[in-house]
């Protein structure tokens, strides 16, 4: 569920079953923001090494801008 990620606190969903990667960074005070949503986005891989994220990345600053814009959109 990725409606209202945007600006809350990463690993939240109830049941979800988040990787060891994502539960430390979480646990670490791990924030969805601009900032952070744009590197994840960009090599999921690179930015949590250990992510199940099977996601290869955007590469294009337009398509950052238009995913984080969307996900922004949709946490009012
Ligand atoms: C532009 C497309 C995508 C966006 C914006 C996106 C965004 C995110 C975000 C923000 C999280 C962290 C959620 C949280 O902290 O609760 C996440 C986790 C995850 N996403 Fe994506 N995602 C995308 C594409 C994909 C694709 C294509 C897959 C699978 C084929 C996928 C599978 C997952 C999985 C399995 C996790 C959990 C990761 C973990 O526990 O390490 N995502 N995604």
């Amino acid at each position: 569920m990725l409606n209202g990620v945007f600006e809350a606190p990463a690993g939240q969903v109830e049941k979800f079953k988040y990787s060891k990667a994502l539960k430390t960074a979480a646990e670490g005070g791990l924030v969805w923001d601009d900032t952070s949503l744009r590197e994840f986005l960009k090599k999921p891989k690179a930015f949590m090494k250990g992510t199940k994220m099977s996601f290869a990345g955007l590469k294009k600053d337009k398509d950052l801008d238009a995913i984080i814009e969307f996900l922004k959109a949709n946490s009012q």
